[in-house]
């Protein structure tokens, strides 16, 4: 039987997965959203492209949480994006209700589904899912690291004039300007950058990585970054659906590991069938523990905030 990816939300980065995942002919699609019309206009605008890209996979939008039962993968991308001037975080209490109204109808209607969670303010909206839907831990994943050391990477590529596929940037913590970049673990070639590069042009290359979603917010003037973002949702989608195993920085549930308990946050995990396979420890130094705990610690307080 043909896999299906359900995305919730058929805004930019909900169609743009959707259009990745069909163009790739690895699942099909069933694309959600509340809005009448756009779901259907954009699903049909997919399929007819289907021909040109050969792809075979079909695609259809909807109104109906029906439409989506027994998806292997939920993409909820649903919920209000970033205005100019917008923390992730002011977006906390109106996509919270978006989140619990969402995983209600998923834990229904596609209970062994592994769901990927985009609506920001991530880490927090990933640990009400977890909570909301009553899944494993492993099957509620969010994506927001692989953005993150995306930035990062495209930022040095061009700094040392080398395709990306060479450089290789870690990075920890939760989906915000508290993320926590591994330096240690950033190289060119298996060259740490820290190697290659002064401290005050790392540094500043981190502050643009840091700044990057706002940078393209504040760009664009309405609506948030999605390209970027729907090319991390679908290397995770790839990872689970084929189970490659890839290891990437995700939003796991921590049980422990790193020395924290009861909170979703970036760490590098093994990314499979099963969905959070493995979450991977690193041994940090005092500096990058002290930065992974202050950006635990702002993770927690939303979740405190939102009284889950
Ligand atoms: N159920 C389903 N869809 C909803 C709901 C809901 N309760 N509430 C809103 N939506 C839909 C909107 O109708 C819209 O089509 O979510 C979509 C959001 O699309 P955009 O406004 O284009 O936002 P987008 O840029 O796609 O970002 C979505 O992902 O990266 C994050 O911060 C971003 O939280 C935001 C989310």
């Amino acid at each position: 039987m043909r896999k299906r990816v359900s995305i919730i939300g058929a805004g930019n980065v909900g169609a743009t997965t959707a259009q990745f995942v069909v163009q790739s002919g690895i699942a099909d699609v069933v694309m959600f959203d509340i809005a009448e019309g756009i779901p259907q206009g954009k699903a049909l605008d997919i399929a007819e492209a289907c021909p040109l890209w050969g792809s075979s996979s079909a695609i259809k939008g909807t109104n109906k949480y029906t439409d989506t039962a027994d998806s292997n993968i939920v993409v909820i991308a649903a919920g209000f994006p970033r205005k100019p001037g917008m923390s992730r975080d002011d977006l906390l209490h109106a996509n919270a209700n978006v989140i619990r109204e969402t995983c209600i109808e998923i834990a229904r209607t596609s209970p062994n589904a592994i769901i990927i969670v985009v609506t920001n303010p991530m880490d927090v909206m990933t640990y009400l899912a977890w909570k909301a839907t009553e899944f494993s831990c492993r099957r509620v994943i969010g994506m927001g690291g692989i953005l993150d050391a995306a930035r990062l990477t495209a930022f040095l590529s061009w700094e040392f004039n080398v395709s990306p596929e060479d450089v290789e940037a870690l990075l920890l913590g939760g989906h915000s300007d508290e993320m926590v970049p591994l330096t240690r673990f950033t190289a060119v070639k298996g060259i740490p950058v820290t190697e290659l590069l002064p401290k005050k042009t790392i540094n500043s290359l981190i502050e643009k990585t840091r700044k990057g979603g706002a940078e393209i917010v504040s760009l664009l003037k309405s609506g948030s970054a999605y390209y970027a973002p729907a090319a991390a949702i679908f290397q995770m989608i790839k990872s689970i659906l084929l189970d490659e195993k890839r290891v990437l920085p995700c939003a796991a549930y921590l049980n422990g590991e790193y020395g924290v308990k009861d909170i979703y946050v970036g760490v590098p995990v093994i990314l499979g069938k099963e969905g959070v396979e493995k979450v991977i420890e690193v041994n940090l130094t005092k500096e990058e523990k002290t930065q992974f705990m202050r950006s635990c610690t702002s993770v927690r307080k939303l979740i405190k905030k939102l009284s889950i």
